[in-house]
């Protein structure tokens, strides 16, 4: 083999690995996309969330209450309706992270998708989803 072949696929194997770890970065930087979180405290048993607390291009609102075992997703559905689950695993009752397409489990690898359907294995029940009413530009969660 000469030194301008070599040279020629030297360079070629770095530009695909270039493509490649662009293309990893770029899929890895959709799920690490900044969140939407909303403060609130459980009161007589609900959490109110504002509509105005969604931001353009965000279909989720996390509530953040110290009280809670589990964090909350407030998820804005396809149909325009609001739904609310709770970000726990329903395999073994891990915390769920929240993506912007997904809620996925660190713990075995279980996904669940922006209606709580499993998505991903080893869980196999849907995510617990509290009764949510809209009035008023406020969703409020009846957490029970
Ligand atoms: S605890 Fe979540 S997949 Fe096992």
């Amino acid at each position: 083999m000469n030194t301008d072949r070599r040279e020629f696929l030297r360079e070629t194997c770095k530009l695909c690995a270039s493509i490649v770890g662009i293309s990893l970065v770029a899929s890895s930087l959709e799920g690490c996309a900044p969140l939407n979180y909303y403060s609130t405290t459980l009161s007589n048993g609900e959490l109110k969330v504002p509509i105005s607390s969604f931001v353009p291009d965000s279909n989720m609102v996390i509530i953040k209450d110290k009280s809670l075992e589990y964090q909350v997703a407030v998820v804005k559905q396809k149909d325009n309706t609001f739904k609310a689950f709770e970000l726990k695993c329903t395999h073994q009752d891990n915390s769920l992270i929240a993506t912007k397409s997904s809620f996925v489990c660190g713990l075995h690898g279980s996904t669940f998708d922006l209606s709580g359907k499993v998505i991903t294995t080893p869980a196999s029940k849907n995510l617990k989803e509290f009764p949510v009413t809209l009035s008023n530009d406020l969703i409020t969660v009846k957490y029970n």
